[in-house]
């Protein structure tokens, strides 16, 4: 039939890991209706848990932890009641600077559900040094760098070496379902296929800032990667993974930020 599109079976119980949907706090969802409508998009994809990772960044995204807890709890409320079958996380985007570590420590919300995960960003044009100086330390101060979308900078794209060397560092490479279904440009889309085939990519996230322009789309990702490597992929990517996170911080006895 024209315009049938083979979809096979839908995945769920996937995890999103990076996305910006609590209410009024970075450059994601505006407020809670469009934390809400966000939310609605992943449920619908096969999306059951959560972890939720507003930006911090010096000069840009500096909000208070009080603020921070205050809009996550207000979404996790509304959250609660209209999907109780959906898991939500506290995390955060960090934005790489020196005094991160010092940070972390003082801050649960830094680190992935309260683990030992820590999803750190980098500008466009940070270069090599930079890169690695960042990781290492985070790995040398007993923490996971969960490196977030690596298509994005220049240094690493251009240097597949980098990336192997910030896995052996103890890294893991995360890269948003927009650049794997080429939605973000043949060159993130060749890049991170390229991280996929060599056993370099860990991580999948939404990156979802609104519906319009950054929209979720893990569940049509998901799909996607199921037809070209077989269903084992996204299931390694978007389930069994994310699941590592959660049980990273468990096993460090950590309190995690789950809903219950
Ligand atoms: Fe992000």
């Amino acid at each position: 039939m024209f315009g049938f599109k083979k979809k096979g079976p839908q995945l769920t119980g996937l995890w999103d890991i990076h996305c910006h949907l609590v209410p009024g706090v970075d450059d994601g969802a505006a407020d809670l209706r469009a934390s809400m409508a966000l939310l609605e998009a992943e449920y619908r994809d096969g999306v059951r848990n959560i972890i939720v990772t507003p930006h911090n960044r010096l000069h840009m995204f500096e909000n208070e932890e009080a603020d921070i807890l205050a809009a996550y709890e207000q979404f996790r409320q509304a959250a609660k009641a209209a999907y109780p079958d959906l898991a939500l996380y506290l995390g955060c985007e960090l934005h790489q600077r020196s005094e991160m570590v010092d940070m972390i420590r003082a801050r649960e919300q830094f680190r992935l559900a309260g683990g030992n995960c820590v999803l750190l960003e980098f500008s466009t044009w940070d270069d090599a040094r930079r890169i690695r100086k960042r990781v290492y330390t985070l790995a040398a101060n007993g923490y996971t760098p969960i490196v977030a979308h690596v298509e994005r900078y220049q240094n690493l794209t251009s240097d597949m070496a980098l990336a192997e060397d910030l896995v052996g560092l103890g890294a893991y490479l995360q890269v948003n379902a927009d650049s794997l279904l080429g939605k973000d440009g043949m060159a993130a889309r060749r890049f991170s296929h390229r991280l996929l085939e060599q056993g370099l990519l860990h991580f999948v996230g939404s990156d979802a800032h609104d519906l319009k322009y950054r929209p979720p789309r893990l569940g049509e990702c998901a799909a996607y990667l199921a037809r070209q490597y077989g269903e084992e992929c996204p299931r390694r990517l978007l389930i069994e993974n994310p699941k590592e996170i959660i049980f990273a911080g468990e096993e460090n006895g950590e309190q995690s930020a789950a809903s219950e």
